[in-house]
């Protein structure tokens, strides 16, 4: 044993006294956590959704050592980090567009749990988990949005705090205390200031570790949907698994190399992406006087805008917007397939899913766009086969000849 080996050696033993809850930690999630052999490339979006939330926070400390949370000043604070902070531009369209990544990444995420069955027994609750990410995820973009100030953040806000003033009864002093003041104003802009770089982030980590670890205890899922635990070698390992570490952290690098390429050419060529990412009317400084032409949301939220408009009364509207959310948790349960994966499912499941994606970002073309009736009633169409889809998606998943799964993974993975 050479001098370095030694002292490596030492100081490893020291911190394995003092925290001896470590080493079996790291081994249980990493060396010693067994993954399908055949993930492929859908599995890089759950690490991809970590790499963009780190990016998140980093690049949020950074703005908020500029950034000004008042009325007055928070606009031309974001226009000063802009133009003269040193590398603001970047910092800043690092997080403006890692917003948009990360909607692309964890909507591609959850695409993938829907086609293999990843949601199906025994995990269930990692499901519900990133269901609540989501929910929470969906809360923080929209925050994060009015702080900028611009003319869409704020007539955004307006928006959407007073849909909360369809509820029944309480309504206009539920849009008053989340408001804090009678419009939307300074007090709104602080309190979401605080709820956007500090609480919810912190639920949002909490929830990742809790996903994480609900997923560890049951083992991943795979594209073939194959129990790969009933195969075990002599060792008690899985046939079919690998360890995490090694293999699958070096297989991540590389995804993860191949996603920041991608995300380096838009933040360098295209960084608002043609007004998707951030919206032209957002380069307006906020005037409670005058409203812009055509209020919509980012992209990720346009699915459910369209939804909403879909519906011509409020209350329905909004429980109609609120409903094709929520409705997403009870997919483990809708889905009564004995199948997992698609590869095993008879062709009516595969075209149904097929044409829930299309209606998905179909529905999100059509909230971007201003309305005509036509459009209002294929959002309307579009709406109904979305909630159709789940509600009789324990009569059709029920339906079909399913192919027979092999106990091991096959070869052509
Ligand atoms: C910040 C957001 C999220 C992060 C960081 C995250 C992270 C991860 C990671 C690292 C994995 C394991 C690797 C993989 O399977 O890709 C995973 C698996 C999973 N996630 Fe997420 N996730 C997030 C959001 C979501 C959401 C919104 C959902 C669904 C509503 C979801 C559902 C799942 C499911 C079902 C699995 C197991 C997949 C399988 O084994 O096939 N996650 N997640």
């Amino acid at each position: 044993m050479n001098a370095i080996e030694r002292v490596v050696n030492n100081a490893t033993d020291w911190f394995n006294q003092r925290a001896p809850g470590f080493l079996p930690f790291y081994k249980k999630h990493m060396t010693e956590y067994y993954a399908p052999k055949n993930f492929n490339f859908l599995y890089y979006f759950g690490v991809l959704a970590m790499v963009v939330l780190v990016n998140q926070i980093v690049t949020g400390i950074f703005l908020t050592m500029h950034y000004k949370p008042s009325a007055m000043e928070a606009f031309a604070s974001v226009e000063y980090i802009m133009r003269d902070v040193a590398g603001g531009w970047i910092i800043r369209y690092m997080h403006s567009t890692g917003a948009s990544l990360f909607f692309v990444v964890v909507y591609l995420h959850m695409f993938r749990g829907l086609i293999y069955g990843s949601y199906q027994k025994p995990r269930e609750l990692v499901w519900i988990l990133g269901m609540l990410i989501f929910l929470v995820l969906m809360a923080e973009a929209f925050l994060g949005y009015v702080l900028p100030w611009g003319q869409m953040s704020y007539w955004g806000a307006q928006v959407i705090i007073n849909l909360f003033g369809a509820v029944p009864v309480i309504g206009p002093e539920l849009t008053e205390w989340i408001r804090g003041d009678y419009l939307v104003s300074d007090a709104t802009l602080n309190r979401f200031f605080a709820l956007h770089v500090i609480a919810l982030p912190l639920v949002i980590l909490l929830l990742v570790v809790l996903h994480l670890g609900a997923l560890h205890e049951v083992g991943s899922n795979n594209p073939e949907g194959i129990d790969i635990k009933k195969v075990k070698g002599d060792n008690g390992k899985p046939l079919d698994g690998i360890p995490f570490h090694p293999y699958y952290t070096v297989h991540d690098l590389f995804g993860i190399g191949f996603f920041l390429t991608i995300a380096a050419f838009i933040l360098f060529f295209v960084p608002t992406f043609g007004g998707l990412f951030l919206e032209y009317d957002n380069f307006i400084p906020a005037d409670p006087l005058v409203t812009p032409a055509h209020i919509k949301p980012v992209w990720y939220f346009t699915p459910f805008y369209a939804m909403l408009r879909a519906v011509p009364d409020k209350l329905f509207g909004v429980m109609t917007m609120g409903g094709a959310v929520i409705i997403l948790f009870g997919l483990p349960w809708f889905d009564r397939c004995k199948v997992k994966s698609i590869r095993y499912r008879p062709t009516l499941h595969k075209v149904l899913i097929a044409l829930f994606a299309v209606a998905f970002v179909v529905l999100a073309y059509l909230g971007m766009q201003a309305g005509s009736p036509a459009q209002t009633w294929t959002a309307r169409i579009l709406t109904v086969f979305y909630f159709a889809f789940f509600l009789t998606m324990p009569i059709w998943s029920a339906m079909g000849q399913t192919k027979d799964v092999p106990a091991r993974i096959p070869d052509h993975d």
